[in-house]
């Protein structure tokens, strides 16, 4: 079977295909030893154009280490990465620095993401000196265009960031991810450091533009509201794994892997047309650590509805109600 068949349920073309994507760390332990972090662990979904698919999960459970992956700043440790049907790990020089252009990032803090002795025009024409032949009214065109696109005022070009708001910084972030019209904007947490109150304004421009651009995202949040918001489908991450893939609609609506159940029955805004109160799985016991990660199912320790074969055998992620999941146990749990 070909990559793209393999991890698509539609006809149409992947922008971003993974495949069995792994990155792991050596560190260093004690004056001698060394250790193997496994953050990231055989991770496979495919991205089609103009969708959004967000990423959720506890804290270190490899959303990031995702990020760093997808969008090329990192080399995974195995596994493979397609973008528009190209292998980055074949690409020459040229290839991946035309593929690093159509993948751009947003990251969570706008405060550090932005150089501060930068101007928003110096800031915003960077892009374009390192990747286009523009002259310098086209660039200023192109700026300009982008400062609109988000919502910014274009006599603000000569303003520094520190002379703008959080939501406002965001807004410069976004126009500098947008003004090469990527085909995937990696977004890791972009709206988490900022007033509940800008959030809201700040999702609403990424789905404006992905209308008007056809861009594609991956919208990694450990916030179920926002995900629930703005993305077509879900992937749910335990470990650095993933644990269930979906249709944002129905996983919210019945949510099946006990990690996901737990995951939501946490947050009070989500609610299930389950009996969440009867499914109520409690988060219990500590995170592993991805320095050793537990054997069988990685979630085994803390899943109230273990068995024997949760704690020797990895579950596979395989098709259950029109959804990947990972989990021996589904079936049994489908209507308990
Ligand atoms: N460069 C690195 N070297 C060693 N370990 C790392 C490195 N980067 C990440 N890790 C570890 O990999 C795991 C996954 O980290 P990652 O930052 O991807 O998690 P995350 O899901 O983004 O968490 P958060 O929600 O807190 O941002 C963590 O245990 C982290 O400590
Ligand atoms: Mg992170």
């Amino acid at each position: 079977m070909n990559v793209v068949s393999a991890f698509t349920q539609t006809s149409s073309t992947p922008v971003l295909v993974a495949e069995h994507l792994t990155k792991h760390y050596r560190i260093r332990r004690g004056l001698f030893g060394h250790g193997v972090v496994k953050a990231l662990n055989d991770v496979s979904f495919s991205l089609e154009a103009g969708k959004t698919l967000a990423v959720v999960g506890e804290s270190g459970c490899g959303k990031s280490t995702l990020a760093r992956q997808l969008t090329m700043i990192e080399t995974p440790t195995s596994g493979r990465l397609l973008i528009d049907g190209c292998d980055v790990a074949q690409a020459d020089r040229a290839q991946r620095a035309a593929l690093r252009r159509r993948v751009q990032i947003v990251f969570q803090n706008p405060f550090a993401s932005l150089n501060p002795r930068k101007t928003v025009e110096a800031t915003l024409a960077e892009p374009l000196i390192v990747n286009t032949s523009l002259n310098t009214q086209q660039r200023a065109a192109r700026i300009e265009a982008a400062m609109q696109a988000v919502g910014l005022r274009s006599e603000y070009r000569k303003r520094y960031p520190h002379m703008f708001s959080g939501g406002q910084r965001q807004r410069i972030a976004i126009a500098r991810a947008m003004i090469l019209e990527p085909d995937i904007a990696v977004a890791d947490e972009p709206v988490s450091a900022l007033d509940v109150s800008i959030q809201a304004q700040i999702l609403n421009l990424f789905m404006d533009l992905q209308e008007r651009f056809g861009t594609s995202y991956v919208f990694i949040t450990h916030n179920l509201a926002v995900a629930r918001h703005i993305a077509h489908t879900v992937m749910v991450m335990y470990l650095g794994g993933i644990v269930e893939f979906g249709d944002t609609k129905a996983l919210f609506e019945r949510p099946r892997h006990p990690y996901t159940r737990a995951l939501m029955s946490a947050a009070p805004m989500i609610r299930t047309t389950e009996r969440m109160d009867e499914r109520k799985t409690r988060l219990e016991g500590e995170l592993p650590s991805p320095l050793n990660l537990p054997g069988g199912c990685a979630f085994h320790q803390r899943c109230p509805h273990a068995v024997e074969r949760c704690r020797s055998e990895v579950p596979p992620l395989r098709n259950v109600a029109q959804r990947r999941i990972a989990c021996h146990r589904v079936e049994d749990l489908s209507d308990t």
